[in-house]
């Protein structure tokens, strides 16, 4: 009887263990589940931890990492009163510290009896009210701990810590791999992002694009585009708004191609007329029409060795067209009235502003010829889509113009920075042109004020009022404009401004108030 009681403890007891056995086995299958399907590991690592509180009955647990800083970082926490997550402490410092440190194990059997808890149990009273037991096992990469697993079990004076320490540890070599895997992804992408911008910056240095300003994330990416295909022969297609640099673009390519020493030749389909184009590029055979008293060579044989820049391609006739198509598929052509054929070593690249798509739907552009030509498209965008740019150019220009007409103007004054902001730009960056070489024109001091751009810049309220602008009005929006201009050189310094403008610092204040004038964002 004794016997058979005991065989069946026994029996019960294997069975207890096997149970737990498979529960083990299918923690660890779902913990590297959850790793590997992870795509943010910090929620990964807090998933883990669940899982642990789920079915094993863990109270609280945490994740810590080892940052670059050499503080011990807690990365996930689970349990009551969390929100532990963040929180850092040294190498050495506390139970996860010196586990860390050491990269061993350590338990504490009883949480409330531990000294190096005392701090913890001050500051949390539940856990000595609870009685917990406290496992925390290093997470070892190359035998290094680069972190620690900690959990809280409820304390239970039997529990097997061998076990509990054997387990964890399991997850930690679980979490180990996981975060060896992302370590390698960080450093092929880290790597992979200095090469591109080492490749980014090598294209910069090794091509010019000097005349071509601008900084921002459009333009950027019109110089890539420039650099990939300059050293190329594709053909090119331009596209972007009157104004917007195509020609420049155009000019670019062919600068920094290796035909650089060779013509650059433009035609401008737009201004010549349907008869003439034909003649203009292909030349023609003496005789070969009235007029031909000799022969004259085309622009594609002038262009030889070059860059043809065929301008507002989008203008062309349909017959020239065709002929065009003919010279891009097989690289020869003849002269008007000749007859022998003449071989075309020319590059292409054609600009238009025209909403080609359109064209080729209403049958006024060959569609074979437009692929032929889009090979490489290039598109820029309109100025008013890149701010970023305008002040750049507004400079460039201000200093461009000013030394062509002999003058010392020095900048732009802040309402004339906030008109030329506000403004849309129909026309792009040759009507920027334009209207600074007009104000340059017009300004007799060091700097460009409001007043001197062009009043289709003036805001519609108020180039509406210039007309029935009153004197008396006239003449406070240009003391404006001058005491703005003091307190911007003077960084918003009432006084100082005062003394710039030879007046006094009483009058100052009481133009500032009476004109509404925020001289706080001159302040820097
Ligand atoms: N990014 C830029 N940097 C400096 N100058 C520029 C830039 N873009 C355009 N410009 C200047 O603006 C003017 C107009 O440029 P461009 O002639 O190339 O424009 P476009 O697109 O060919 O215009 P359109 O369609 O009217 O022929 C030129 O004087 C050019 O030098
Ligand atoms: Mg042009």
């Amino acid at each position: 009887m004794v016997a058979s009681v005991a065989a069946g403890l026994e029996c019960s007891e294997t069975t207890s263990r096997h149970t737990s056995e498979l529960r083990r086995l299918s923690t660890f299958l779902e913990v590297s589940q959850t790793l590997a399907a992870a795509s943010n590991q910090k929620v990964a690592f807090h998933q883990v931890l669940g899982i642990l509180e789920r079915h094993h009955h863990v109270v609280r647990s945490t994740v810590a990492l080892l940052n670059p800083n050499d503080e011990i970082e807690i990365v996930a926490a689970e349990g009551p009163p969390g929100g532990k997550a963040g929180a850092t402490f040294r190498l050495g410092e506390g139970i996860t510290g010196r586990v860390v440190q050491r990269g061993k194990p350590i338990v504490v059997p009883r949480v409330s009896r531990e000294p190096m808890f005392l701090r913890r149990t001050a500051e949390r009273p539940e856990l000595a009210r609870e009685d917990i037991s406290y496992v925390c096992v290093p997470i070892l990469l190359n035998r290094k701990a680069v972190g620690a697993l900690g959990a809280d079990f409820r304390f239970k004076a039997d529990r097997d810590f061998d076990r509990s320490v054997k387990f964890l540890g399991v997850v930690a070599s679980l979490l180990a791999q996981a975060i060896r895997i992302q370590r390698v992804i960080d450093a092929e992408r880290d790597r992979l992002r200095e090469e591109n911008t080492h490749l980014k910056l090598e294209l910069r240095e090794r091509y010019d694009f000097s005349n071509m300003l601008g900084t921002s994330g459009p333009m950027r990416l019109v110089c890539e585009q420039v650099a990939q295909v300059a050293r190329t022969d594709t053909t090119v297609l331009v596209r972007g708004a009157s104004g917007t640099g195509k020609e420049l673009v155009a000019q670019a390519i062919h600068d920094n191609s290796l035909r650089a020493k060779r013509p650059f030749i433009k035609v401008s389909c737009a201004a010549l007329p349907e008869s003439l184009i034909e003649s203009e590029l292909f030349g023609y055979e003496k005789g070969a029409c009235t007029g031909a008293h000799a022969t004259r060579k085309g622009r594609f044989e002038l262009a030889e060795g070059g860059t043809l820049f065929l301008d507002e391609i989008g203008e062309l006739n349909i017959s020239t067209q065709t002929k065009l198509l003919r010279v891009l598929q097989a690289r020869e052509f003849e002269r008007l009235g000749g007859t022998k054929t003449l071989r075309a070593n020319v590059r292409m690249i054609a600009a238009t502003n025209k909403d080609v798509e359109t064209a080729i739907a209403d049958g006024s552009f060959r569609e074979d010829l437009y692929y032929r030509l889009n090979v490489f498209a290039i598109f820029i965008p309109p100025l008013r889509e890149r701010k970023p740019d305008l002040l750049l150019l507004a400079d460039r220009f201000l200093e461009k113009a000013s030394l062509a007409n002999s003058k010392h103007i020095k900048r732009i004054s802040t309402p004339a920075i906030d008109m030329l902001m506000a403004y849309h730009w129909p026309g792009n960056v040759r009507e920027l042109e334009n209207a600074i070489e007009r104000a340059v024109v017009v300004c007799d001091g060091q700097v460009v004020h409001a007043h001197h751009l062009p009043p289709t810049l003036q805001t519609a309220t108020a180039s509406d009022t210039t007309m029935s602008l009153s004197l008396e009005d006239a003449i406070a929006a240009y003391e404006k404009d001058l005491i703005q201009d003091a307190l911007k050189t003077s960084r918003g310094n009432r006084a100082k401004a005062a003394r710039l403008l030879s007046t006094t610092g009483r009058i100052m204040n009481y133009k500032v108030r009476q004109l509404g004038i925020d001289w706080r964002r001159f302040k820097k």
